[in-house]
């Protein structure tokens, strides 16, 4: 695989960053997940924008234009030859040459890295005919989830759990309200009713989510932004996730508890078909 390294692309084999790096020793840095579907880069500008607003509110600049990370994502799906798959993208505060809690030099380099990987039947997956099972863990992460580090440990932590219990996913709660997936944002849906926690600083703001709650409402879709609770997702009739690797997946089962009739329910199903052929 050919990955991109501070202005260079090289083989995986040769891309080496220090120990020192800040996004190493202290997990300062960003990230973003763009999908790839028939060679082509769902919904780039939303994913740009989002790198934009984590680096700001992390005090960190932006290390290049909207033109060179279109053309270094454009240039590795090239290179990888990429169908289907991914392109992770990686922004650290860099080097400072020593561990210290205070952050370096603003001109101290970033480092920026991206890779792809590669995903054959990433649309016509065979787990979203099926739909996934979640379990609910506490949301122990910290208070700005709204910026996407690369801190992800507790998310780990939380998918490990829920594949010890034996299911796909965990979904997050805190104050009795679902947060969101290790990975996801979720949903549920109430007689025809499209119901999602509101964004703020609580959950990321996903790129999926603005998407498909921009196609839902035109296709005149019912939408409410709102908190809910697991007791509330296990009486509805249908429940699903969204992310840039998983797009729309249906949900049939959580705490044990089968969904409606336990089969991906119809506004799922119809949700998933709507953003594969809009956002491509
Ligand atoms: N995860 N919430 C969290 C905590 C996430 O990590 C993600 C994305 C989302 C969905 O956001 P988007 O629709 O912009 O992908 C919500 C990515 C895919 C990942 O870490 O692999």
């Amino acid at each position: 695989r050919t990955v991109y390294l501070n202005g260079e692309y090289l083989p995986e084999t040769e891309a080496r960053v220090s120990i020192f790096d800040r996004g190493f020793v202290m997990a300062d840095g960003v990230y973003e997940v763009t999908s790839v579907l028939q060679g082509k880069l769902l919904d780039f500008a939303g994913h740009l924008a989002r790198l934009g607003r984590s680096l700001g509110e992390l005090q960190m600049g932006n290390p290049l234009s909207a033109e060179e990370w279109l053309t270094i994502h454009r240039k590795l799906v090239e290179l990888n030859g990429i169908h289907e798959g991914m392109i992770y993208l990686q922004v650290t505060r860099g080097n400072p040459g020593d561990r210290d809690f205070a952050y370096p030099p603003e001109d101290t380099p970033q480092t920026v890295v991206l890779f792809t990987q590669s995903k054959p039947g990433l649309a016509d997956n065979p787990q979203a005919r099926a739909g996934m099972r979640v379990v609910s863990v506490e949301d122990l992460r910290w208070g700005r989830r709204d910026i996407k580090t690369v801190q992800l440990l507790y998310p780990s932590m939380a998918k490990m759990e829920a594949k010890r219990r034996g299911v796909d996913d965990a979904w997050l709660v805190e104050d009795g309200f679902v947060t969101e997936g290790t990975s996801n944002n979720t949903y549920i849906v109430k007689d025809g009713r499209i119901i999602t926690r509101q964004l703020s600083q609580d959950i990321l703001h996903g790129i999926t989510r603005a998407s498909l709650l921009r196609y839902a409402a035109e296709a005149q879709m019912q939408i409410e932004e709102r908190p809910f609770t697991i007791a509330e997702a296990q009486a509805a009739d249908e429940a699903f996730f969204t992310s840039a690797s998983a797009f729309v997946m249906p949900v049939v089962e959580v705490d044990g508890v089968a969904l409606g009739s336990g089969r991906p329910g119809p506004v799922a199903t119809r949700l998933r078909e709507l953003y594969l052929e809009e956002s491509l």
